[in-house]
Parts: C-alpha cells; structure tokens; sequence
C-alpha cells in the first residue's frame, strides 16, 4: 500500500474514487464543494434528492460520474460539524476503507481532511488516516482452509491537505507507515494460539526482525543463563512447561552513541493456564494474548526501525507459559527475584509481575532513562476501565504526564491510577519479603506496587493492558494497541 500527501490545489489528477465527508444535515466542507464542482454537482443532487444524511460511519458511493477527474465518489458521515475531530475523523477514513476494499478501484483520494480536521495538525492528520487504511486493512494471518477472499484492489491513498501543510503532512505519512507497520507485527503474533506462538517463536521472531533492520540487535538467553543471572522468580513461573523459557534483548541504536536508551519491558507469557491456582475454563484460549506486552514491544521496534528515529531503545521479554504439572510452583512457595527479594507466591496466577520484577531488574544493567513495562497484568484492570484506556501506573508525574498526553494524541489512551505505600502495604507476607498477591481490591493497583518495589531510583512507568490489548466476541483479535502510544511517546522526546 502506497500512501502520499496531496496539496488541495494540486488534487485535479484523476482518482478511481474521492472520499469526500458529509457532516451531518448535508453540510460540505469548502473542498468537499470543491470536488463538487469538478464532477458537475454529483454530490449537491444526492444531497438535494435527500439520500446521504452525514450521520458518523454511513457511506455513499456515486459511481458512474462522467465529468471531473473522479471516476466515483464516496460519501463518508462525519456527524455533527461542531463535534468533528480526531474520532469521528479516524472513524470516517476506516468506513471507507472498508467500503474501498469490497470493491475494484485501485487507488483512493481521500478529502476527509482537506480544510484540516479540528484538534489535530497535518501531521496527525496524515498519520491518523494512514493507520485507520491500515488497521481497515489489516487481516488475521488465520488457519481456515477455505479458499481466501481475494486481496483488496487498493493499492494507492492520497490524503489532501491544505497547500501549506503538505511537509508535515508528509512526516505523518512517513510516521504512519512505521507505526502501522509496527501495529501489524504485533496484532500477528498476539494472534497466532499457543502452540505455535512459544517463547522460542518469539526468540526465532526478534532475531528475524533484528535480520530486516540493520540497526536491531537481539540476544536471546536460555533458561542456563536466565538461572546464572539469578532470575529466580522468572524461572519459578516457567517450572510447570514443557516449552522452555527465554529471555529476549533487543537493541535499537538510532540515537548518539552514550545516549542513555529507553527499555521497554514487555510480558512474555505465551499462554496463561494460572498454573496450580488453574483458571476456569470459559475464555481460557484468550490467556494465548497474555503476551501481548511483548508482542507491543516487538511493534515499536518494528515502527521506530521502521522510521528510523533518532533514540536508543532496548526491549527487555521475558517469555514462557505458565502451566500446571507435578514440578510447577505451589502456593506457598517462596522464591529468590534477580533483585535479590524473596517472594511468596500466594497464587501461581498472579505470574506475570514475577516474571516482570526481574525483566526490570535486569533493565537496570542499560542505565535506562525510562524505563516502561507493558503487561496484560490484572483482570481488575479490566473492570476498572475496560477496553478504551489502559491502566498507567506511575510515581513520577512528569513522566507519567508525557505518556498520557502521548496516548491522547495517538488516539491510544491511558488513564492514570495510583501507586501509594498504602496498597503496597498489603503485599505483606509473614515468611517473604512479601506476597504476590493482596487481597480481591484495587488488584490492578496493588499489581502495580508490586512492581513498583523494584524499581528503586530509576522513571519508571507500567501499562495494564489487560482489557485493550485485544477484544473479545465476534472481534476477537488483537488491537495493536499500546503501540501507538509507545511510539508517539518515544517519538516526542521521553
Ligand atoms: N493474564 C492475567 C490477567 C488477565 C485477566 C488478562 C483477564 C486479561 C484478561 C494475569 O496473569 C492474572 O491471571 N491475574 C490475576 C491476578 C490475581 C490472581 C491476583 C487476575 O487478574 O485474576
Ligand atoms: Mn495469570
Ligand atoms: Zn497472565
């Protein structure tokens, strides 16, 4: 798929179809009345004869035009003019897109944005559309056996912008391809089941991405090596699997040499059982997207590669299954982290902060000036904010500050929760330096102040994206989320 920015002025080329918005009540924007004009008034009859309100998501081909450089025309609700902007902006491009990719034309121009979209610069704007072709785009690499629906005719998208945006404009189209590109290689490995997405799929997958990017470096540590630097609590999760663990280092050097990188630490679980505390059985094929934090991980690199920003990033992933089996981890069980703090593991299926702790102390060997984890960590998370924020957790507010402002602006959003002595005092354990779990409230907090022990004297932040990673029910799949925030984020200065 190719993407450009056009100048308004210079959008007389032929297209196979103008995207052009309505807002609601039949009101044109002044380039929509532009390619109006350009087709003989194609568009102002349709609206005249009453057949296209502009209600948000609706479309309307004309098809058939014989006059002007637009082969078709779609008609794309925008709703009300005085709510319009980012969503129903994103929302528009999508529908589209998906009305584009069932038909024969090879090559779009969209208008959506031609008199600038409110609240957002040209940039967004381009990069915002460029994602909503892409994600409209996007299908799961699936394992039916019936023949595949042919691939989609489009293949070219012009996005008009007013004249003097076009340079930044541009950027957003170049960014926008990155974070796509990004949000693609992690929707299709959270994907994949289980059994063909392990830990070692995902090593064989950080060394092919570090093989197509010169600038990624990857190790990849076998389970002697993660007991050599003494991950005791990492390993005490993997004990039940037959699967051997791993832990993953990816290295992005794109910034000056001495920069002190970002590390991102992502949740590696490739299919979470609970291990002895064993899950109920309904919705259980959904733990296959407990690592979703790695595979988030895996997108930004893909995107800043991709765009070949100037940072210094590491990726840290500890991988592995939690399972049940006569040599995996009881409740009660005490084990020793890489920090050297003992932990009593109350409940085999609060894993994902055992196998964190340690991914973040091994961060610290970078000097990181950031450091981020990323974990589908608490189903309390999920009923705190459901699928449309993540859960940001961190005691520093400025950096806590950047990143909800980066979800904001990358249409990826995050709402920040507390982390406060109080709730850290209920991981107290009479045996351990303390227990994993606390007690049924506020679990997505106290998860956090879990995390949050280890974490002494460096920025740190954690995302919960335990309810909008992927979605459930007929949309089952992943979102590719938090992706757009994380490189927005690392994009706008960390
Ligand atoms: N992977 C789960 C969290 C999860 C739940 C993600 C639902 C997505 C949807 C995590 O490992 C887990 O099992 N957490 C437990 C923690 C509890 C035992 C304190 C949970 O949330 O129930
Ligand atoms: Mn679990
Ligand atoms: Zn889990």
């Amino acid at each position: 798929m190719q993407f450009h920015a056009i100048k308004a002025g210079s959008a007389r080329q032929r297209t196979a179809c103008a995207i052009v918005g309505v807002h609601e009540g039949g009101v044109l924007s002044g380039s929509a009345r532009q390619v109006d004009r350009a087709s003989g008034g194609a568009i102002g009859r349709v609206l005249k004869r009453g057949d296209f309100s502009g209600k948000g998501t609706e479309t309307f081909p004309i098809v058939g035009i014989r006059r002007g450089p637009a082969a078709r025309i779609l008609l794309v609700g925008l709703g009300p003019k005085s709510s319009f902007g980012r969503k129903p902006y994103r929302r528009a491009v999508f529908a589209a897109t998906q009305w584009l990719a069932k038909g024969s034309a090879d090559n779009a121009t969209s208008w959506l944005a031609g008199d600038g979209v409110p609240g957002l610069d040209a940039n967004y704007a381009a990069r915002h559309a460029v994602e909503s072709v892409n994600n409209a785009l996007y299908r799961i690499p699936d394992l039916k056996t019936a023949k595949k629906p042919q691939r989609p005719k489009l293949s070219r998208f012009n996005i008009v912008v007013p004249d003097a945006d076009l340079a930044a404009a541009e950027r957003g189209v170049r960014d926008g391809i990155g974070i796509s590109a990004g949000i693609a290689s992690m929707k299709d490995l959270a994907n994949l089941p289980a059994n063909v997405c392990t830990p070692r799929y995902l090593a064989e997958a950080a060394r092919d991405l570090a093989k197509t990017h010169k600038s990624v470096s990857v190790r990849v540590l076998e389970e002697r090596e993660i007991k050599r630097l003494g991950m005791g609590s990492f390993l005490s999760v993997t004990r039940g699997s037959e699967e051997p663990a791993r832990l993953i280092v990816l290295e992005y050097a794109g910034g000056p040499k001495g920069d002190a990188p970002v590390a991102l630490v992502g949740k590696g679980i490739t299919f979470d059982t609970g291990g002895i505390s064993l899950k109920q059985p309904p919705g259980m094929d959904e733990m296959k997207f407990d690592m979703s934090g790695a595979a988030s991980v895996f997108g930004a690199f893909k995107a800043i590669a991709t765009i070949g920003a100037a940072i210094n990033l590491v990726g840290i992933i500890p991988t592995c299954e939690n399972m049940p089996s006569g040599r995996a981890t009881r409740p009660g069980d005490i084990v020793t982290s890489m920090a050297g703090k003992t932990i009593e593991v109350l409940n085999t299926d609060a894993e994902g902060r055992l196998i964190l702790c340690d991914g973040i102390t091994f961060a610290r060997r970078f000097k990181p000036r950031a450091v981020v984890d990323i974990a589908t960590l608490t189903g309390a998370c999920v009923i705190a904010l459901g699928a449309f924020y993540c859960g940001l957790f961190s005691p520093d507010d400025g950096l806590a500050a950047a990143i909800a402002a980066a979800g904001e602006r990358a249409d990826d959003r995050a709402w920040r929760m507390p982390v406060a002595d109080e709730y850290a005092d209920l991981l107290k354990s009479n045996f351990a330096d303390m227990a994993n779990v606390a007690g049924r409230e506020a679990g997505a907090i106290t998860a956090a102040c879990f995390l949050w022990r280890f974490t002494d004297g460096l920025r740190w932040a954690h995302l919960d994206i335990a309810g909008s990673a992927y979605l459930t029910g007929t949309h089952k799949g992943s979102t590719g989320r938090p992706v757009p925030l994380l490189v927005d984020w690392l994009l706008h200065g960390t």
